[in-house]
C-alpha cells in the first residue's frame, strides 16, 4: 500500500521582545558572558513579559504560518502543542490556542516531550495525515521556559529561552515531505532534567517552594554525555530510513542546546559543521520551539530551497531523542 506523501506546507515563529543578555546575568549571578560564550555558544535570549503566556506566543507563530500558507484557523482539522512550560497543567495549552484562534474545526491536545517535543509532533501529524484521519495539521513547539527557571542557578538559568514555532502539514506533491522519523526515550534517565515539584508526585507545598522544587533541575554533565550519542546516532537512523547518507543531507537543523554538543555531532558523523545551522547565540536553548526557530531562520535566509533534504535532529528531558529527514517541498 503506498501512503500520500506529507509534509510542512508553512512556517511561522515568534520571539518576545525583551532581550537578556550574558551581561545581565553578571549582575544577578556568579558568571560571566565568556563563560557562558565559551561553554555553550549562546549570548543572548528572549523572556516573556509579565503578561505572556506559552499560548500567546503559539498565537503569533501560527499566526505568521497561516498567512504563510493562505488559510484560515477554520482550515485546520487538529492542534499539537508540543511544551514542557504549558500555560496551566488543565486545560491543555492547545486547547487555548484552538480557541484564541478560532481554529473551531480542530481537535487540539499537549505533547510532552520536552526539547524532541518539535519532532515529535510533527512525526504524529505526519501519522494522522498519511492514516487519512486529518487533512490540515498546525503543529507548534512553544515554550515559556522563564517561568521554569531558578535565577539563582548558574547551571541552568543561562541556558534556557522563550519562544514559539509553528508549522503546518498537508500532503505536498509525490516524493517530497517527511522521508523519515526516528523517535526514542531512555527513560533510565528521567531524573537528569526535572522539574521536581508541582506535579502529582510531589504537589506543590510550603516546603516544596523553600526548596525551590518548581524550578527546572539539571545534571548537566549526564545531559551532555546522553546528547553526544543521541544527537549523530538518531539523526544516521533517520538517515538511513530515508535510503541517504549523511553526506547526501544539504542541512542539518539540530537542537540548539550546545555548541559544542552540535560540534562533536558533527565530527561523529563525518559532516562539515557549516552543514549544521545554529543560532543559539541569538535565543538559547528554548527547549520545543528551538529546532523550529532554527528552521524557519534558515528558510527565511534562502538556505532551503525545493528539493533540498533536511535533517532536524533532536534531543531532551525524558531523557528523549528524535530525528526527521524531510525533502522540502516548496
Ligand atoms: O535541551 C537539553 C538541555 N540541556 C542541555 O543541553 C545540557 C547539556 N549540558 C551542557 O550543555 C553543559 O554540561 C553545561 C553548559 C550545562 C555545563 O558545561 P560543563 O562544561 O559541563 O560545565 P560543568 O557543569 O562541568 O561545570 C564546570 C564549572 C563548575 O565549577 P567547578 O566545580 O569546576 O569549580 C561549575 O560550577 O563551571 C561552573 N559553572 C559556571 N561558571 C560560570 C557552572 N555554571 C556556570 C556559569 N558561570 N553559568
Amino acid at each position: 500500500m503506498k501512503f500520500k506523501s506529507v509534509g510542512i506546507i508553512s512556517l511561522g515563529a515568534y520571539v518576545p521582545e525583551n532581550i537578556m543578555t550574558n551581561f545581565d546575568f553578571e549582575k544577578i549571578i556568579d558568571t560571566t558572558d565568556e563563560w557562558i560564550r565559551t561553554r555553550t555558544g549562546i549570548e543572548e535570549r528572549r523572556f516573556c513579559s509579565p503578561e505572556q503566556a506559552t499560548s500567546d506566543l503559539c498565537i503569533e507563530a501560527a499566526k505568521k504560518a497561516l498567512a504563510n500558507a493562505n488559510l484560515t484557523p477554520e482550515d485546520i482539522d487538529m492542534v499539537i502543542v508540543a511544551t514542557c512550560t504549558p500555560d496551566y497543567q488543565l486545560p491543555s495549552t492547545a486547547c487555548i490556542v484552538q480557541k484564541k484562534l478560532g481554529a473551531v474545526n480542530a481537535a487540539a491536545y499537549d505533547l510532552n516531550a520536552a526539547c524532541s517535543g518539535w519532532i515529535y509532533g510533527l512525526t504524529m501529524a505526519t501519522g494522522l495525515i498519511k492514516a487519512d484521519m486529518y487533512k490540515k495539521v498546525l503543529v507548534i513547539g512553544a515554550e515559556a521556559l522563564s517561568r521554569s527557571l531558578d535565577m539563582q542557578d548558574r547551571n541552568t538559568c543561562i541556558l534556557f529561552g522563550d519562544g514559539a514555532t509553528a508549522a503546518i502539514l498537508s500532503e505536498v506533491e509525490d516524493g517530497y515531505g517527511i522521508l523519515s522519523t526516528h523517535l526514542g526515550a531512555d527513560g533510565d534517565l528521567n531524573g537528569s532534567l526535572i522539574v521536581p515539584a508541582g506535579g502529582s508526585r510531589t504537589p506543590t507545598s510550603e516546603e516544596t517552594i523553600e526548596e525551590r522544587g518548581q524550578y527546572i533541575k539539571m545534571k548537566g554533565q549526564e545531559v551532555f554525555k546522553f546528547a553526544v550519542n543521541a544527537l549523530p546516532n538518531a539523526a544516521s537512523c533517520a538517515i538511513e530510513k530515508a535510503g541517504l547518507k549523511a553526506t547526501d543531507i544539504d542541512i542539518f537543523i539540530p537542537h540548539q542546546a550546545n555548541s559544542r554538543i552540535i560540534e562533536t555531532a558533527a565530527k561523529r558523523l563525518e559532516v562539515p559543521i557549516d552543514k549544521f545551522y545554529m543560532n543559539m547565540k541569538n535565543y538559547g536553548n528554548t527547549s520545543a520551539a528551538s529546532i523550529g526557530l532554527a528552521l524557519n531562520e534558515a528558510h527565511e535566509k534562502g538556505l532551503i530551497k525545493k528539493g533540498d533534504l533536511v535533517a532536524m535532529v533532536g534531543f531532551g528531558a525524558g531523557l528523549t531523542y528524535a530525528a526527521t529527514v524531510i525533502k522540502w517541498s516548496y
